[in-house]
């Protein structure tokens, strides 16, 4: 399958030739954000009438990307959440951006019998698995917590869909399974390491489980999608990661320094075999990863049992990299502090992502730029939101 896409923006976004103003990060008027609507064609992935994918975690930061891209289709998709990391207002901001509403269910993925009833009752032919917990410090202090929901999720999930004959899946898996890889860049041939943290156990045991159903039944086809670092945030600024907590991740706490909720930045560690001596990762735009699904679905209709596809964009950049181009895009200083490594992080990563180049047709193709100008956006965004609320 060839898959192809174009992306338009129907209505004109914000003015991006501005100046980004740190002192007035509400710079994008209220009803211009609201009128953005985004529209995303996949070539190739045709949607034939009455069916409907389910998106569990759709109200997520990368799930509500990848609802709004099959929505964009003009595909109907179910959004399956129990809202324990997000907020139902995504799915307005989903309905707002696609012009469509997908179903919405409030519930939890473990939950056997809401699944059966929803297989039964919606015309659903497809899932993508993104609903889970994925804070790799609190899976350390919880690790039951995160077996129970990532890896019971993916277990009744597998169940309830072979009992309803419902057999293409795609699955939110992270290149964290690779552990400490000797050799870079990383193929799909690399074995899996030893994950450190009961949040890449949980991801490693349900991709297991997953080749398990594959290889017991011919009529089983999944993706397994190992994410390399998302980041950025939907070009409208309306939909983006949204930490509920203090962030880990290295973009959430950067913006967070950037908008004057945090004093700065601290960098994990200088003293890497790196350039720079900060560690290197392989950052791909949320909507570029958002695509890859589609892409991966579209592949699946076409081919049986388990198929791995690395999701990156093949290129590494470091921290202080990383911070340096958020400078130039935002024109805001960012202080840093050098502190210790951060136990479990490894030095390089990034991804070889001509698998999937070649059997999706899927190229990741927005700069770091793209991603941290959107990511910004999105903060800026919700930043006004907060004031707006707060003015009421
Ligand atoms: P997120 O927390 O924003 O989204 C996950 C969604 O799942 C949330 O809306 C949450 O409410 C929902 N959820 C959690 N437990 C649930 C349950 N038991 N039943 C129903 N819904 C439930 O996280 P994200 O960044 O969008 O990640 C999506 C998936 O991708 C996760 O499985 C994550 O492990 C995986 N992943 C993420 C990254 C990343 O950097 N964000 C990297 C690799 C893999
Ligand atoms: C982390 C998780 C990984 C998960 C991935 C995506 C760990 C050890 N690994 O990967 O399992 O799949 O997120 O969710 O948590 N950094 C700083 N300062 C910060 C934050 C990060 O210097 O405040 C550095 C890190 O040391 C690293 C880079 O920034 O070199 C990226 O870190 P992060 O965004 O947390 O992603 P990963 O460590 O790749």
């Amino acid at each position: 399958m060839n898959c192809t896409y174009r992306l338009a923006n129907k209505v004109e976004l914000a003015d991006q030739s501005s100046p980004y103003r740190p002192e007035q990060p509400w710079f994008l008027p209220p009803h211009r954000r609201i009128e953005t609507i985004y529209e995303a064609i996949a070539d190739g992935v045709t949607c034939e009438g009455g069916r409907m994918i389910l998106i569990t975690g759709g109200a997520g930061y990368i799930g509500a990307h990848v609802a709004l891209q099959w929505l964009g289709n003009g595909e109907d998709v179910v959004i399956l959440d129990n809202l324990c990391n997000s907020q139902r207002a995504a799915i307005e901001r989903i309905s707002t951006l696609a012009g469509k509403r997908p179903e919405f269910i409030q519930g939890d993925v473990r939950n056997r019998r809401l699944l059966d009833n929803l297989l039964r009752d919606y015309p659903i032919d497809a899932v993508v698995h993104c609903a889970g917990l994925k804070a790799v410090g609190e899976s350390v202090r919880e690790p039951l917590r995160y077996f129970d929901t990532n890896v019971g999720g993916s277990l009744t999930l597998c169940q309830a869909m072979a009992q309803a004959g419902v057999f293409h899946l795609v699955f939110s898996s992270s290149a964290t399974v690779y552990g400490d890889c000797a050799t870079l860049p990383i193929n799909e041939n690399c074995a899996t390491g030893q994950p450190t943290n009961p949040y890449g156990m949980s991801k490693l045991m349900s991709e297991n489980i997953m080749k398990s159903v594959a290889s017991s039944d011919p009529r089983w086809s999944i993706g397994l999608l190992r994410y390399f670092n998302p980041i950025g945030a939907h070009p409208s600024g309306l939909l983006g990661e949204a930490p509920t907590s203090t962030p880990n991740n290295l973009l959430p706490y950067l913006l967070e320094v950037a908008s004057g909720q945090r004093a700065q930045l601290s960098v994990f560690g200088n003293d890497y075999p790196t350039p720079d001596g900060t560690g290197i990762r392989d950052y791909l735009h949320v909507v570029d990863l958002a695509l890859g699904h589609v892409c991966a679905l579209g592949a699946l209709r076409d081919r049986h049992g388990v198929s791995i596809w690395n999701l990156g964009t093949g290129r590494g950049y470091s921290v202080l990299e990383v911070v340096s181009a958020f400078e130039q895009v935002t024109g805001i200083k960012i202080p840093l502090r050098i502190e210790a490594r951060r136990p479990g992080d490894i030095a390089r990563c990034w991804a070889d992502p001509q698998k999937a180049l070649e059997e999706l047709g899927w190229q990741a193709s927005r700069s770091l730029h793209s991603m941290l100008a959107d990511a910004w956006r999105w903060q800026c965004n919700q930043l006004g939101q907060v004031d707006v609320r707060q003015a009421n």
